[in-house]
């Protein structure tokens, strides 16, 4: 497989599928609601994911796709070259904001992680990595992930997961928040994956996430030496919804041990 000519086409796909998001902000949105009444979708989630399955599916007859809006195929193994594509990561903030939204898309070969690309598409900014040749943010290379210690980091999560919720015991995080430097949330796994990947933050966590919104996120970080898991320490499968950890190495295994493994969940 020639990655080089892979990653520039999808790239090229990513900026024009861009325009047309910015394209779509003067437009009125069709908005429905999928799984609960917070659960948004619009029509540019679904013309942009169409937009990327036609390409693919000209370019790259052989290839097949996991999109969240379902217009690709039935995808039950990672066998060959699939692409996991999440045409808007951050649907809600797309509506509400009109920023703090990403494009997310993955390209996986034997479920081995080969091109990750998340566009930040109100601030420009292209994330982006091939598998062994580096990650970049527009043109400028990331510096690999140090080791951060839990006191002086910042911790990406969702207030969801310290308060009474079906997933886990709400107790569980509480003193990871506590002994943090700080918490944030965003709204947007994708971009909070990548914020990890530049430093901004040092860790993101989530209770459940579906192969779309962390495919991408997770080429880019493992390229800079970051680590990619759910909350139990076991790596992902790209199929099936799960937990996660994305964090700078060392820290990673800081919350496992020292926070996750203590707690009941
Ligand atoms: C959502 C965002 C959000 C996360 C949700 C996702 P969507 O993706 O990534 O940050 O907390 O679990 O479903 O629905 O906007 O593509
Ligand atoms: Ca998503
Ligand atoms: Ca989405």
């Amino acid at each position: 497989m020639d990655w080089h000519y892979v990653d520039l086409q999808a790239k090229q796909w990513v900026m024009e599928a861009g325009d047309k998001i910015r394209d779509s902000f003067t437009e009125t949105l069709n908005i429905q609601t999928k799984s609960n009444p917070n659960d948004l979708v619009t029509n540019i989630d679904k013309e942009i994911e169409q937009f990327f399955i036609n390409k693919v599916r000209k370019t790259f007859p052989n290839h097949r796709i996991l999109g969240e809006e379902g217009f690709g195929d039935e995808v039950n193994t990672l066998d060959g070259v699939v692409w996991i594509i999440d045409p808007i990561d951050g649907t809600m903030n797309f509506i509400h904001q009109q920023r703090n939204f990403a494009i997310s898309l993955g390209v996986f070969e034997n479920g081995i992680g080969k091109i990750g690309i998340i566009y930040d598409v109100a601030h420009d900014e292209l994330y982006h990595a091939v598998t062994g040749q580096g990650a970049f943010m527009n043109d400028t290379e990331l510096p690999p992930l140090n080791q951060a210690t839990v006191k002086e980091s910042i911790i990406a999560l969702n207030a969801t997961w310290v308060m009474e919720n079906h997933r886990i015991d709400h107790n569980l995080l509480k003193p990871l928040v506590r002994d943090a430097r700080g918490t944030r949330s965003y709204g947007t796994a994708a971009l909070e994956m990548v914020f990890v990947a530049t430093g901004r933050v040092d860790a993101y966590i989530s209770m459940r996430l579906s192969p779309w919104d962390v495919a991408a996120g997770s080429v880019i970080i493992e390229e800079l030496g970051g680590v990619v898991t759910n909350l139990r320490g076991n790596k992902l499968d790209f199929l099936s919804k799960d937990s996660l950890l994305v964090a700078k190495p060392g820290l990673h295994q800081t919350i496992i041990n020292d926070y996750l493994k203590q707690g009941k969940w």
